[in-house]
């Protein structure tokens, strides 16, 4: 090819990408979103550092290598005000005081309760630590959320990423298999923050990971969340007995104040003197989301009215449990000084549903060498009127 035409190729296939390639903006963006490190603090496993995810909207994501805490979310409402709309502390030394109810932390080995703490595989009994008397919760005594996690920042196009792994040693909390969990947290330009979740074992298992995030979409410290209209993809949940263990049934929605198919504010009917909600103390359940396949679909929605913030909730998972701080009673003080109080945040836990192990109707928890545990949930921020 001679120079000349050479040339002219080479710019006109310049001129057209300009135009009409796509990536050329993505790229653009993409040198917007960026990952920051500081220093955290002092954890008995070792320091702990913050990473910031930021995206080129002004979207900022704090998270913790201690527990993988999201401590900081910054979020536009409808005039382009941000706030930080998720409920935790100022510092990794409220974090480490052992009273946090979970705030912003990665749950494993196995989110929400497991029954008396029992369960088998292949005809092997567990017993694990009983936190909760008398079950298990999230993982037992000292669960994913209370460990400092290895991280790094990855690079994949389109997003500001961290990468936490941890390996979890046989036996602990009475879990068996040393367990090789990785949670990644990317942030995209469409105010999306995808949590992926992998694990394996070298031995059979049990596992459900999730992320405990807080939310209230007024701001953390504003008020109580009973405003928001909550959507739960579910035409059924999993009622509870008394301590909060699943009683096996798949029950309709339709007709009870579990009925979120349609947006409705959350505060609407959690007086309506329905015996799920008393043994709740108000909404504290796992729902079974209408899921058409394995891939990410829309599982909830909440909308603020008078924030016009609105947050989509998409997993691969076929549960979500909303929880909608029922056992926040000012005991422990927030950021700024302000106290956690009652039903001041709210949970949309997506996960596989509490004491699997011991449900033979629910879908199976058991991991298996050779087999890869993996799971992604999205969390998007928009606004809407
Ligand atoms: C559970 C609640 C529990 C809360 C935090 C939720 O996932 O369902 O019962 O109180 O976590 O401790």
């Amino acid at each position: 090819m001679k120079p000349v035409t050479y040339f002219l190729l080479l710019s006109l296939l310049g001129a057209t990408g300009c135009k009409n390639n796509p990536r050329q903006n993505e790229t653009a963006e993409a040198s917007a979103l960026s990952v920051k490190v500081s220093d955290y603090g002092q954890t008995v496993e070792g320091p702990a550092k913050l990473y910031t995810l930021t995206n080129s909207k002004g979207i900022q994501v704090e998270i913790t290598n201690y527990g993988g805490i999201i401590t900081r979310l910054l979020a536009p409402d409808k005039n382009g005000q941000f706030a930080d709309v998720v409920l935790g502390f100022d510092k990794l030394e409220d974090y480490l005081q052992n009273n946090s109810p979970y705030f912003g932390a990665i749950i494993g080995r196995f989110g929400n309760r497991i029954a008396k703490g029992a369960f088998s595989i292949d005809g092997q009994q567990y017993a694990l630590a009983i936190n909760n008397a008398p079950n298990t919760l999230h993982g037992g005594a000292a669960g994913f959320d209370k460990h400092l996690w290895q991280a790094r920042e990855i690079g994949r196009e389109g997003y500001a990423g961290l990468e936490l792994n941890r390996t979890s040693p046989d036996m602990e909390e009475g879990f068996p298999g040393n367990l090789n969990a990785t949670v990644r947290y990317l942030l995209n330009d469409d105010n999306e923050l995808l949590i992926e979740y992998e694990a394996t074992t070298d031995k059979a298992t049990i596992i459900n990971l999730t992320n405990h995030a807080y939310f209230n979409l007024k701001g953390a410290g504003n008020g109580d969340i009973l405003g928001h209209e909550l959507m739960i993809a579910a035409s059924r949940f999993t009622p509870v007995d008394s301590t909060l263990i699943p009683t096996g049934e798949l029950r309709p929605v339709a007709g009870t104040p579990f009925d979120f198919k349609n947006p409705t504010p959350i505060g609407a009917r959690i007086n309506a003197g329905d015996e799920q909600l008393r043994l709740g103390r108000g909404y504290d359940h796992n729902f079974v989301l209408d899921k058409s396949g394995q891939g990410l679909e829309l599982a909830a929605s909440a909308f603020e009215p008078t924030s016009g913030r609105f947050l989509e909730v998409l997993t691969t998972e076929p549960g979500i449990q909303f929880y909608c701080g029922n056992f926040l009673d000012g005991s422990t003080v927030g950021k700024g000084g302000v106290k956690h109080e009652y039903r001041t945040g709210f949970c949309l836990e997506t996960q596989h549903f509490p004491d699997s192990p011991n449900q033979p109707g629910f879908p199976a928890t058991v991991l298996r060498p050779g087999e890869k545990f993996a799971s992604k949930t999205v969390y998007r921020f928009s606004v809407k009127e």
